[in-house]
C-alpha cells in the first residue's frame, strides 16, 4: 500500500531519481514489509532444476548492483535477476539517459551498464540467506580490450553466489556489446563459459539474453549456436533500438533501448520463434512489455517457462505483481488449466 503510494509520488521525480529514492525506500522498509501470501500452488514452475512459487520475476537493470533481490522476493515475485554487472565499477552514459514516455507505457535508457562492480555485488550476494530464486547478470565492460575476458572474469565471481546466470550480449548501450550475438563470437563466449563452469564443478545454469533486434537469420544462428553449447536457456528479450509507428511521446527520439508496452507485440513473436525453433530443449523466458496477467499469459502460451518484467512496475508500482498473479490464476481457470506449467508453449503446436 505504502510502495503503491510511494510508487506514484516517484512519479513525479526524474526518472534516475525516483528510481535511486525506490531502490532506498526499498532497503529501509524492507524489515517492516509484510511478506506477500504464499503463493497458489498452480502457479509453482520446475525449471532449471530450481522450483520458482510463481513464473513471474523482476527483470535485470532494477537492481544493478543486488542491493535488494530478497526485498523483491519478499513482494512476491517468484525469481529476481540482479546486474548487469561488470568485473569493474563504471559510471555508465552521462545522464539524462533515462527517459518515461508515459502516453506510450514505455521507457527509453542508454544506462550504459552503470555499476558498482563484480566484487560488490559479490559481497551481497555471499550475505543474502539462500532462499528464492536470485539469478545474476553478467556483462563486459565498456573500455575492455577483451570482451569474452569480462564475461568469463565475472563468471568466476559470481556463478556460485547465484542460483542462475544471465550472459547479457544484447544492450543496445554499449558499443560493439550485440557483435557478440555473431555466430564465430557467440559459439567462443558460450564455450568459454561452460568451460569454466565445469574447472569450477558448478551446476548453475546459464541463459543467454537476447535482443529483439535481429534478423532471422541471426536468431537461427543464436538458436544453432545455443544449443550445441550446453547452456540451458534464452531470455527473450532485452530492449529494442527499433521505434514501433504510431509512439506519441517526444522521448522517442532519444537513442537508446525502448522497452515496455511497445515491446510487448515484437518479443512475444521472437519467443514464439524461439519456441517453435528450440521447442523445450531451452528453457525460455519471456521478457518485454509485460504489463498485466493477460500479457505474461501471452508469454507462457508463447512457450516461456517463466517471464520478466522492468517497465510496467516502475508505472504500476508493486501492486502488480499480486494482479497478474491473480490474472494468471483466472486465465487459467477459464481455460481448464491446472497448473500454468501446462501452459507454456501451447500457442505454438
Ligand atoms: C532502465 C532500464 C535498465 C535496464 N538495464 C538492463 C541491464 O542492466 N541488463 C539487462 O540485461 N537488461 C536491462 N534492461 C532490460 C530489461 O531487463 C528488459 O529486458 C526490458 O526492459 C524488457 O522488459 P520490460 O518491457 O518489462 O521493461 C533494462 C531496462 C530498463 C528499462
Amino acid at each position: 500500500m505504502i510502495l503503491n503510494a510511494g510508487a506514484a509520488v516517484m512519479r513525479l521525480l526524474p526518472p534516475e531519481t525516483a528510481h535511486r529514492a525506490t531502490l532506498k525506500l526499498l532497503s529501509l522498509a524492507a524489515p517492516l514489509l509484510p511478506a506477500a501470501p504464499a503463493d497458489d500452488p498452480r502457479l509453482a514452475v520446475g525449471a532449471l532444476g530450481l522450483s520458482f512459487p510463481n513464473p513471474v520475476g523482476l527483470a535485470a537493470g532494477f537492481d544493478k548492483d543486488a542491493e535488494v533481490p530478497e526485498v523483491m522476493l519478499k513482494l512476491g515475485f517468484g525469481f529476481v535477476e540482479c546486474g548487469t554487472v561488470t568485473p569493474r565499477p563504471q559510471a555508465g552514459n552521462p545522464r539524462p539517459r533515462l527517459f518515461r514516455l508515459s502516453a506510450d507505457r514505455a521507457v527509453v535508457n542508454r544506462m550504459g551498464f552503470n555499476n558498482a562492480g563484480m566484487e560488490r555485488a559479490a559481497v551481497r550476494l555471499a550475505a543474502r540467506r539462500r532462499r528464492g530464486v536470485v539469478g545474476i547478470n553478467i556483462g563486459a565492460n565498456k573500455d575492455t580490450n577483451d570482451r569474452k575476458a569480462d564475461y568469463r572474469s565475472a563468471f568466476a565471481r559470481l556463478a556460485s553466489l547465484a542460483d542462475y546466470v544471465a550472459v547479457n550480449v544484447s544492450s543496445p548501450n554499449t558499443p560493439g556489446l550485440r557483435g557478440l550475438q555473431a555466430r564465430a563470437e557467440l559459439e567462443q563466449l558460450l564455450a568459454l563459459l561452460v568451460e569454466e563452469r565445469a574447472r569450477q564443478r558448478l551446476h548453475v545454469p546459464l541463459l543467454l539474453k537476447i535482443a529483439p533486434d535481429i534478423s532471422p537469420a541471426g536468431f537461427d544462428d543464436i538458436a544453432d549456436v545455443a544449443l550445441a553449447s550446453g547452456i540451458e536457456g534464452l531470455i527473450v528479450c532485452n530492449t529494442t533500438i527499433a521505434r514501433p509507428a504510431g509512439l506519441k511521446s517526444a522521448h522517442a527520439r532519444e537513442s537508446g533501448g525502448l522497452s515496455g508496452a511497445p515491446l510487448l507485440a515484437p518479443s512475444t513473436a521472437l519467443l514464439k520463434e524461439a519456441r517453435a525453433r528450440v521447442g523445450s530443449k531451452l528453457v525460455l523466458i519471456g521478457a518485454g512489455g509485460v504489463a498485466s496477467g493477460a500479457d505474461a499469459y501471452a508469454k507462457i502460451r508463447a512457450g516461456a517457462s517463466l517471464v520478466e518484467i522492468y517497465t510496467a512496475l516502475a508505472f504500476e508500482g508493486p501492486g502488480l505483481i499480486a494482479r497478474i498473479k491473480r490474472d494468471l490464476l483466472q486465465a487459467m481457470n477459464r481455460d481448464g488449466i491446472a497448473r500454468i506449467a501446462d501452459a507454456v508453449g501451447i500457442d505454438v503446436r
